[in-house]
């Protein structure tokens, strides 16, 4: 029974760490979400009713907020007084706390120090820095430490960073809208745009919501050349995701709307060409091999997310070659008779939602 009742506890205290780990989304990549909760057990001669979850609670409280500054549990010790006695107190981190020097010191030397009684954590880190240490640190110091609370909800709240440093490669979100008969562009693109437009102006806000949550977004030469897309988040607060544009042959002129303002972009290309004002030219070779070249390079940029918003050859290079890890389709109400094919994608067999008057289905690449 008081097991029972200490999992039970664990898990909530957990998801208050999901919680407030939330909070830094898109501000602390390429590092993880993370949130830590500092629990006091009640002493002995304190009054019965000041302690509530059965003579537990919350005492302190850290979320990791921005990259390059201080991690989650120093911020949960740091919302305490100097010298608080931790000694009756349990810290739950949905990350195991760090043992190296990163940009900032050890979290597990300082967890140590503050003599907590117990730590619980969710999932172990895979940077080959930290992997199974930081437990170790603490364990070698006597500290009681409990791992894999809620570790399949922490692995789906960190999937970007988990994708990033185990396949070494950002996580991939696959981006189009279609036509209900199948296509994602007329055949030429006509002088008024809008004709050239397939769904709702709902869908089009969240594109820019989920545009915001990436670190990068990737187009194909034909959809800069086409439909000079700005790929910025302008329809919603938050940050412009790096815009990176595929251009073997330099097709693509700078007055293109992707090169505009001071955002960071990067063109692949096979020309050698030096970077100029926000603009950086990486010379790649193309062919055989390609897709899986740009990726290991965009992971050597520290890039630990990618949207892809099409067209259709850049999608389906990715998808031939397995290489993504979410799809998420549009299928708007219009028909265009003829135009350029959607990518090679069974929406069959995956359930949709209803955004606007669009249809969107999401698939997880398992
Ligand atoms: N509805 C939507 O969601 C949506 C989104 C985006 C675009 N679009 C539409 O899609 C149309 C363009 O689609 P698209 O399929 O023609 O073109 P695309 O994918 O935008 O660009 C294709 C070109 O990019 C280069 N490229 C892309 N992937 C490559 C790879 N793996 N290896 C080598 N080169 C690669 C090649 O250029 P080179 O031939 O120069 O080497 C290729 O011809 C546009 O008209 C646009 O309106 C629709």
């Amino acid at each position: 029974m008081s097991n029972f009742t200490a999992v039970s506890d664990h898990i909530k205290y957990m998801e208050r760490c999901f919680e407030i780990a939330e909070k830094g989304r898109g501000q602390v990549a390429p590092n993880p979400l993370v949130g830590s909760v500092i629990v006091e057990n009640a002493r002995p001669g304190d009054p019965p009713d000041s302690y509530r979850d059965g003579r537990k609670k919350i005492i302190g409280e850290g979320y990791h907020q921005k990259y390059g500054e201080a991690h989650a549990e120093v911020n949960a010790i740091a919302s305490l007084p100097e010298n608080y006695d931790f000694t009756n107190c349990t810290l739950y981190v949905n990350l195991e706390p760090c043992s190296h020097y990163g940009k900032t010191p050890p979290c597990s030397d300082l967890i140590v120090s503050k003599k907590f009684k117990t730590v619980v954590v969710c999932n172990l880190d895979s940077n080959p820095l930290v992997a199974g240490k930081g437990l170790e640190k603490l364990r070698n110091a006597g500290i009681e430490v409990i791992s894999g609370i809620l570790e399949k909800e922490g692995r789906e709240l960190n999937k970007r960073f988990f994708t990033f440093h185990e396949k070494k490669r950002p996580y991939i979100i696959l981006k189009w809208a279609q036509t209900k008969d199948g296509f994602i562009s007329k055949l030429s693109i006509p002088s008024d745009k809008e004709e050239n437009w397939i769904t709702s102006p709902e869908s089009k806000i969240l594109v820019h919501k989920w545009r915001a949550e990436e670190q990068a977004i990737l187009v194909g030469t034909n959809t800069v050349l086409n439909d000079n897309p700005e790929l910025t988040t302008r329809l919603v607060e938050g940050k412009d995701p790096i815009r990176i544009v595929i251009d073997r042959e330099l097709k693509i002129t700078s007055s293109a709307k992707v090169f505009a303002n001071k955002g960071q972009c990067i063109v692949y290309t096979e020309k050698q060409k030096s970077d100029f004002d926000n603009i950086r030219f990486r010379t790649i070779s193309f062919g055989e091999g390609f897709t899986q070249r740009l990726l290991t390079d965009l992971h050597s940029l520290n890039i630990q997310s990618l949207i892809i918003e099409g067209g259709s050859q850049t999608l389906n290079s990715f998808i031939t070659k397995g290489l993504w890890d979410e799809a998420r389709v549009f299928v708007g109400d219009k028909l265009f008779d003829e135009g350029v094919k959607a990518p090679e994608f069974d929406l069959s067999s995956i359930e949709s939602q209803i955004i606007g008057t669009d249809k969107l289905y999401w698939k997880q690449n398992s």
